[in-house]
């Protein structure tokens, strides 16, 4: 057994035809981009949501805001998908069913070359008007924020603020992919922003098995029906690796 890949997990996953994954910040750390609740290194340790992640932070300090997610932006710009992003590509190519849901909004799996993504707290590369929503790539780069070309709102990064609903289609495709699914896998995430974290318990509470991979414990970790402890760089290789040799 290493990291706690049993030969009962792999009978599962050999065996699973749907197959979803759920992704939190914990999945990009070796990539570079820090996490939101890890004491030290944490964005949230050194930040407050209030101050920067809402629609009212925006409104009060729009310069403040803009220019935290220009910071975060830049860091996103520099990495690169790490081993955890490049097993995740290959897992939508083994499961003949398969969804991955990531709260990340740094676009690593797309890079990595995953399809099927449900991008569920949106991406802080794609920029859109604050009142059209609309998507904007021609605006000045040295605003802060940029005025929309076409309406003059403020312009704002394209995730999901604190308050702000989850877009409906993907949450209802988030669901019914949790609902239906065989095995859930819940990655580097601390599980503790709904209505993510809902979506494993919807997992569980369909009785698919749910499989945790995260250094630490969670809230979900005492029922989850496996907990691999470790960095997701180091744990899902192996797995893939020897998923592939018991499917072959
Ligand atoms: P958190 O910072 O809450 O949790 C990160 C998790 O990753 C923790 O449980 C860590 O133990 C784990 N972790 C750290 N390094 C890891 C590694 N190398 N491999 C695997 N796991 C590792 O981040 P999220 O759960 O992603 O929302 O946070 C959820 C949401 O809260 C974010 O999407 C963001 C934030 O506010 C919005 O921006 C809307």
């Amino acid at each position: 057994m290493t990291h706690g890949i049993s030969a009962d997990l792999l009978d599962r996953l050999a065996s699973a035809g749907r197959v979803c994954v759920l992704t939190g910040s914990g999945v990009s750390a070796e990539s570079g981009i820090p996490t939101f609740r890890d004491a030290q290194t944490g964005l949230w340790a050194n930040f407050r949501p209030e101050e920067l992640a809402t629609a009212d932070a925006f409104e009060r300090n729009p310069e403040l805001v803009w220019n935290w997610y220009q910071w975060r932006r830049d860091l996103v710009r520099m990495a690169k998908p790490n081993a955890a992003h490049e097993a995740i590509a290959e897992m939508e190519l083994i499961f003949p069913e398969f969804s991955l849901i990531s709260q990340n909004v740094d676009g690593l799996h797309q890079l990595a070359g995953n399809k099927k993504l449900i991008e569920f707290h949106g991406n802080i590369l794609r920029t859109i008007c604050s009142v059209e929503r609309c998507e904007v790539d021609n605006f000045d780069p040295e605003a802060a924020p940029p005025a929309c070309p076409d309406c003059g709102a403020k312009l704002r990064p394209d995730v999901v603020w604190f308050g702000e609903p989850i877009n409906p289609e993907y949450l209802e495709r988030a669901y019914q992919d949790s609902s239906n699914c065989q095995v859930l896998f819940t990655i580097g995430t601390s599980a503790q922003v709904q209505p993510a974290a809902g979506l494993a318990e919807t997992a569980l509470q369909s009785g698919a098995c749910v499989v945790e991979i995260n250094p630490q414990r969670t809230i979900l970790s005492d029922r989850v029906t496996f907990h691999l402890s470790g960095a997701a760089s180091d744990i899902l290789p192996i797995l893939v690796r020897k998923l592939r040799r018991s499917i072959q």
